[in-house]
């Protein structure tokens, strides 16, 4: 891990209602109470998102939506906006996670409005990339990052770029257990950061790049240690407030070291 101040993040996806989200941080915050040199995340449904502020209000635990719309107003039946976030003291949002560029028909040409949206309402963004196994396969990986950073960065001005963090989450790796390797992590998250230096030279050293994809207790030390990982959006292992300490307490080791 680097300089950079290490960014655990944990995805809720579409689980738990108020009562398990009150109960999830009931656990967790006595457990990363003294994880100063880590920032802590959980990205939670809408529903969820005014409770998990209140609970977490003096607590070191930043509380991230999942989406949002680009635009901060209108007809779009079931959408959130930017406006709309900022009002309850979100801290962030999840951008581009290929569950919504999959499922939602989420494209590139949005995404690069929501985070430009995003920043300007004073939310910090998590852009999420990743190839699936087929491109990987395919020997495609490179250029679909490259696609994806661009297209996600283009209407950036590189103070923005300074702001933002970019997730690496394979496809193939997300839900399945199956982890990439530390070379593969390694090789694109510093891919990751190549491509946002070419954007913005002065962003490349402080500008956050996590792993996703199968994070747990077990393998977050040796991901977490990897030169370019500064942290770890974590799905599954997110839900549990002890095996989501765990993780956050590797950052804090490695941090240490
Ligand atoms: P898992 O950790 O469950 O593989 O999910 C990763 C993810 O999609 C986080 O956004």
């Amino acid at each position: 891990m680097s300089s950079r101040t290490p960014f655990i993040a944990g995805n809720w996806k579409m689980h738990k209602t108020v009562a398990e989200a009150e109960q999830f941080i009931a656990g967790l915050l006595p457990r990363v109470y003294s994880a100063d040199a880590v920032d802590v995340a959980i990205c939670v449904p809408f529903t969820a998102l005014q409770a998990m502020v209140d609970s977490t209000r003096g607590s070191r635990v930043e509380v991230f939506a999942q989406t949002m719309h680009e635009a901060a107003k209108g007809a779009f039946t079931g959408e959130v906006s930017a406006p709309m976030l900022s009002e309850l003291d979100v801290h962030g949002v999840v951008l581009g996670h290929s569950e919504r560029r999959q499922y939602f028909g989420e494209t590139d040409k949005a995404l690069a409005q929501k985070v430009l949206v995003a920043l300007d309402a004073g939310l910090k963004p998590i852009l999420c990339v990743g190839e699936t196994e087929d491109e990987r396969e395919r020997g495609d990986t490179e250029r679909k990052l490259r696609h994806q950073v661009q297209e996600g960065l283009e209407r950036l001005s590189p103070e923005q770029i300074t702001e933002i963090t970019i997730a690496y989450e394979p496809i193939w790796a997300i839900g399945t257990g199956k982890v990439a390797t530390p070379e593969q992590a390694q090789d694109a998250v510093a891919f990751v950061r190549a491509l946002i230096k070419d954007k913005a030279p002065e962003a490349a050293p402080v500008a956050r790049v996590l792993y996703g994809g199968s994070v747990s207790p077990d393998n977050a030390a040796e991901l977490l240690a990897l030169p370019d990982v500064d942290g770890a959006l974590v799905g599954g292992a997110s839900l549990d407030p002890e095996s989501f300490g765990k993780i956050v307490d590797a950052a804090v080791h490695i941090a240490a070291s």
